[in-house]
């Protein structure tokens, strides 16, 4: 992809170069097809717009796809009225947004240092790559929504290093809850004080001067509210890293959330920050709508969660569409437990593996997973990758048979096609043994 900077007289295309000198005569920028008005907010290079439209977290085979599900699945699972998930979903909003979807609806104010030139990426003064998932909150929820979950790419300048990438991808979540749902047991208790008439929330000003909750609200709706948010948080995390994993919560500040905390979990010796969440300032619900609703917010980072779950020691892994890399994560379950390894320079050899399934098996019934943990177990580290290559049915015997091509590759040196067919062959020993096949 290119960025088009259009002059009075000729078009300028520039690839991989910053166009700072360039931008003095430059009166427009085309980003994703769509022209913008440049001016001396411009910042965002042909690199950068060249990261629009990969679109990493919905790739299947990428990690960041597998975290993404994995969590969807768990507000999913954990959610649903009438057997149908409570939560909605938008992970295909385009992450070019305004200045006020990504600032002012969300009560950041004007000289807050995330809003700086040297921070993000702005197409011009009034329009910029979504710095945070939070940016489309406001809009979503005047759209009438109660309970979503926000799932995108998100860019801020930032070094390049191993945990470092100008573009990242985060999941925000907004959960609504009105006073007849918050408090089933307690109908006499409300969400908000005497004082503050929901009806009319521009006449009141909203104080965060008390530590422990808005000036709106009641302490009971908040506590009940930080329960909910911390629990819901708390298994999401849990379902990830497992029912041992250490955790802590720490007290935190967003200019959208009031409390706001920041949840830790305990990593190879370290505490790491793993999300951001809060009770939405009521601001911005009344702003955006909902008037008689409480509301708690949450955002946290894939890449972060991804590089720990499967050990992936640089971001920039991410961005590979290299084999070596995206097999380790094809065709797996989204829960299984993976653990990178270090693509080989090493050559690969790539034997297949061709048998007939019993009577009592079809192509369709035949459990292709069972089979490729028996290859790795057999195999170990040498697999690198189990692909079906092809299924067939005899024409006249109706026998199913399945045919796959196992690559082998070691990660140190080079394999000999005698090692590599010496395993080949205790695999072919041990799929007759467990699936009473027939090899070809
Ligand atoms: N937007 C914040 C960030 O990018 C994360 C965050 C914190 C999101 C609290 C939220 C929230 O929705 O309630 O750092």
């Amino acid at each position: 992809m290119k960025i088009l900077l259009r002059t009075n007289r000729f078009y300028l295309t520039l690839l991989n170069k910053t166009y700072s000198t360039a931008l003095k005569s430059v009166t427009t920028v085309q980003v994703n097809g769509k022209e913008y008005r440049a001016d001396d907010y411009t910042n965002i290079t042909p690199k950068i717009t060249s990261y629009i439209n990969r679109n990493l977290h919905l790739k299947k085979d990428n990690p960041l796809s597998l975290v993404r599900q994995r969590i969807v699945n768990y507000f999913y699972a954990s959610f649903t009225h009438g057997g149908n998930p409570v939560f909605s979903v938008y992970d295909n909003l385009s992450p070019i947004v305004s200045t006020r979807q990504n600032f002012d609806d969300l009560l950041i104010p004007e000289d807050h240092p995330s809003r700086a030139k040297s921070d993000c990426y702005y197409i011009n003064a009034s329009v910029l790559l979504r710095a945070h998932m939070t940016a489309h909150q406001s809009e979503l929820l005047r759209s009438g929504l109660d309970n979503f979950l926000m799932i995108g790419d998100v860019y801020r300048r930032d070094e390049i290093d191993s945990t470092h990438f100008p573009v990242f991808h985060q999941v925000d979540a907004v959960r609504l809850q009105r006073k007849e749902h918050l408090f089933v047991n307690h109908p006499d208790l409300n969400i908000f004080e005497p004082n503050y008439d929901p009806t009319n929330p521009h006449t009141f000003t909203n104080s965060i001067s008390d530590p422990s909750k808005q000036s709106c609200h009641t302490l009971e709706a908040t506590k009940l509210m930080e329960g909910q948010l911390k629990n819901h948080l708390i298994g999401m995390v849990k379902v990830l890293f497992g029912e041992n994993i250490k955790y802590r919560w720490v007290d935190a500040y967003f200019p959208f959330t009031h409390p706001s905390w920041e949840l830790e979990i305990y990593y190879e010796n370290n505490w790491m920050e793993v999300l951001g969440c809060g009770i939405m300032r009521n601001e911005i619900l009344a702003n955006a709508g909902p008037t008689n609703s409480i509301a708690y917010a949450f955002g946290l980072g894939l890449e972060r969660l991804a590089m720990a779950l499967y050990k992936i020691p640089d971001i920039r892994l991410m961005w590979s569409t290299d084999d070596g890399f995206l097999s380790q994560f094809q065709d797996r379950d989204v829960n299984a437990s993976i653990e990178y390894k270090p693509v080989s320079i090493y050559p690969h050899c790539t034997n297949d593996l061709s048998f007939w399934l019993p009577p009592t098996l079809t192509i369709d019934t035949f459990m292709s997973n069972d089979f490729y943990d028996l290859v790795r177990d057999i195999g170990g580290d040498v697999i690198e990758q189990v692909k079906l290559k092809d299924k067939f049915i005899h024409p006249k015997s109706k026998k199913h048979s399945l045919c796959y091509s196992i690559v082998y590759r070691h990660l140190e040196r080079t394999l000999t096609q005698a090692e590599v067919n010496k395993v080949h062959e205790d695999i072919a020993a041990a799929t007759v043994k467990a699936f009473n096949v027939a090899i070809r």
